[in-house]
């Protein structure tokens, strides 16, 4: 199958979204930029088409996926909110959506058991990405990252071409994107105290954030087959080449005949690394100010390019667990753990 490759750009995006919706209304299936990662979007209604999504991803069945709406009002197409949450659930809407916030809650009838897994529960979203939310506001679609299952997400059209080009019919390009590491997910309760805020994935909508509307805690490790909180199998977001992650510079000792490729955080001047071996390659995720954003924007980028520069080994620095740089570190242990396989 040729992939075609339709640019959005300032004036004509209408027509690369009306082009998107027909070939999602005939239960095909197109990859979508979004202001996390690119996702491979089917109409969340129509279980023959999400099957696809699985099928392209090479995606097993107990993984279940996120519904992205394009309207508020249309989170009770997909969900029904409990009396008790309403106001908190109003108010995580009111302040991330549009935004990169998922929020997990008890799902209606008509979203097929594909979509959720057979889980009671559905993962919603509003995309603050005009094209994907152009796409949502005609057609519910749901869309998980557009790579191949347990790689690493796809942030620009490009990466999207890599992991799935050739077996879907479209992508479109809308430029690389603004997050860069997938949405937060969480699922509000309430609890004696009041509402809670589960956090089951980290993402660009920081713990510190969410804290601001309620309590957060975050839900022991589960298992892969007990995907209360899913995404979190452990082995995720995993480039080809084995990777590590090292914490303290004098835990990292190079091999005799071992080509290391670096990922910096900050690189020359500002890395312990840098000087410990004779890199073959170096990536450095935030090269201008050193700040954590733009290292998240950057980290599946950089992360690629290393899968791909045909080293041994690749090492990783930390980054500092706060804010984004939670997600972040998160995205690097996984990447580490699938890996090691
Ligand atoms: O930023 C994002 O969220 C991107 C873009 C494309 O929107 N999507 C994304 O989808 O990361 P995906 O499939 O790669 O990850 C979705 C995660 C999965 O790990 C899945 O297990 C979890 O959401 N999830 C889906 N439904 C759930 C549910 N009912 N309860 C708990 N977790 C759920
Ligand atoms: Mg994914």
């Amino acid at each position: 199958m040729d992939t075609k490759r339709v640019v959005a750009d300032f004036e004509d995006w209408r027509e690369a979204v009306a082009e998107a919706v027909a070939l999602l209304e005939d239960g095909g299936v197109v990859a979508l930029p979004t202001e996390t990662v690119y996702g491979l979007a089917a109409d969340a209604f129509n279980a023959e088409a999400v099957a696809k999504v699985f099928e392209v991803k090479e995606r097993p069945s107990f993984d279940p996926l996120i519904v992205h709406i394009g309207h508020k009002r249309d989170l009770e197409l997909v969900a029904k909110v409990p009396e008790e949450l309403d106001e908190i659930v109003d108010e995580l809407m009111a302040t991330y959506w549009p935004g990169p916030l998922t929020l997990v809650l008890p799902k209606k009838e008509d979203v097929p058991d594909l979509v959720t897994s057979g889980l009671e529960t559905v993962a919603v979203r509003m995309s603050s990405h005009e094209v994907m939310r152009a796409v949502a506001r005609e057609i519910p679609v749901a869309a998980p990252s557009a790579n191949r299952f347990g790689r690493i997400s796809p942030t620009s059209a490009d990466a999207v071409m890599e992991e799935l080009g050739g077996k879907i019919p479209m992508v479109i390009d809308g430029g690389a994107c603004r997050d860069g590491l997938e949405s937060t997910i969480i699922a509000p309760e309430m609890s004696e105290k009041g509402p809670i805020l589960r956090l089951l994935r980290p993402g660009p909508i920081s713990r510190e954030d969410l804290r601001k509307i309620a309590k957060v805690i975050r839900p022991k490790k589960t298992k892969a087959d007990h995907i209360e909180a899913p995404g979190q199998v452990e082995s995720h977001y995993a480039p080809a080449t084995p990777l590590v992650v090292i914490d303290k510079p004098a835990d990292f000792v190079p091999e005799e005949g071992v080509k290391y490729g670096l990922l910096s955080y900050r690189g020359e001047g500002n890395s312990s690394l840098m000087e410990a071996t004779d890199w073959a390659h170096v990536e450095i995720m935030s090269p201008g100010k050193g700040k954590l954003a733009e290292g998240a924007v950057r980290l599946f980028y950089c992360l690629r390019n290393l899968d791909a520069a045909g080293v041994d080994v690749i090492v990783s620095e930390s980054v500092s667990e706060t804010g984004i740089g939670v997600a972040m570190m998160d995205r690097l242990r996984r990447a580490a753990a699938g890996s090691k396989k």
